[in-house]
């Protein structure tokens, strides 16, 4: 009788074994499932914030070159890469951007001359070879070391700053 009872006890913890086994499988396959779903949740929800955020960043940065080119003529690449050039060479010995130093002031400059590619490549010339008589008896120094795209580099500079 005992040794049957035992006998039925270990049946039925074996049943319950098998039992709690196959069960604790299910959950662990419905929550692997949860997990893929949430986590595809999260994804798509990220990716959606994602662009939305980039199509912001990209709605303002076309927004503000716009609204900043028609009166701040810094954000100009032409003048940066001119002011730029001029800043390494001597230019600011003899040019100051408002007022008469020993060559004329770079906005009388701009103010003479129309901002025309002929001009442009006309004062690129002198800036190279050097000139004399426009402004005054003084001459401008010769600046052969400078290539034709850096000089005119630096007059599309000068031309900016007409009012
Ligand atoms: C030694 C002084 C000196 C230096 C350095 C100098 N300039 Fe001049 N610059 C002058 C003088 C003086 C004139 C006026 C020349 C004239 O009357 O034709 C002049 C004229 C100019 C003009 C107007 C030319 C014209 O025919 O109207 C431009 C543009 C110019 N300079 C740009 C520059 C740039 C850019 C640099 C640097 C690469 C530079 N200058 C360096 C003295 C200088």
């Amino acid at each position: 009788m005992i040794l049957r009872a035992q006998e039925a006890m270990k049946l039925s913890t074996k049943k319950f074994l098998v039992y709690n086994s196959l069960s604790s499988t299910i959950q662990s396959i419905i929550m692997k499932k949860i997990f893929v779903l949430l986590t595809i949740t999260a994804a798509v929800a990220c990716g959606g914030e994602k662009t939305k955020t980039e199509e912001k960043t990209a709605a303002k940065e076309a927004a503000t070159p716009a609204a900043t080119a028609a009166n701040d003529i810094s954000a100009n690449p032409d003048y940066q890469k001119g002011l730029e050039l001029i800043g390494k060479s001597d230019c600011l010995t003899c040019h100051k951007v408002s007022e008469k130093l020993i060559g004329p002031a770079y906005k009388d400059v701009a103010a003479k001359y129309e901002n025309t590619p002929e001009n442009i490549k006309m004062l690129a010339g002198k800036i190279i070879k050097g000139g004399q008589g426009v402004w005054g008896a003084v001459p401008m120094t010769a600046h052969p070391q400078l290539s034709e795209a850096d000089a005119e580099q630096m007059v599309k500079y000068i031309m900016l700053l007409k009012k």
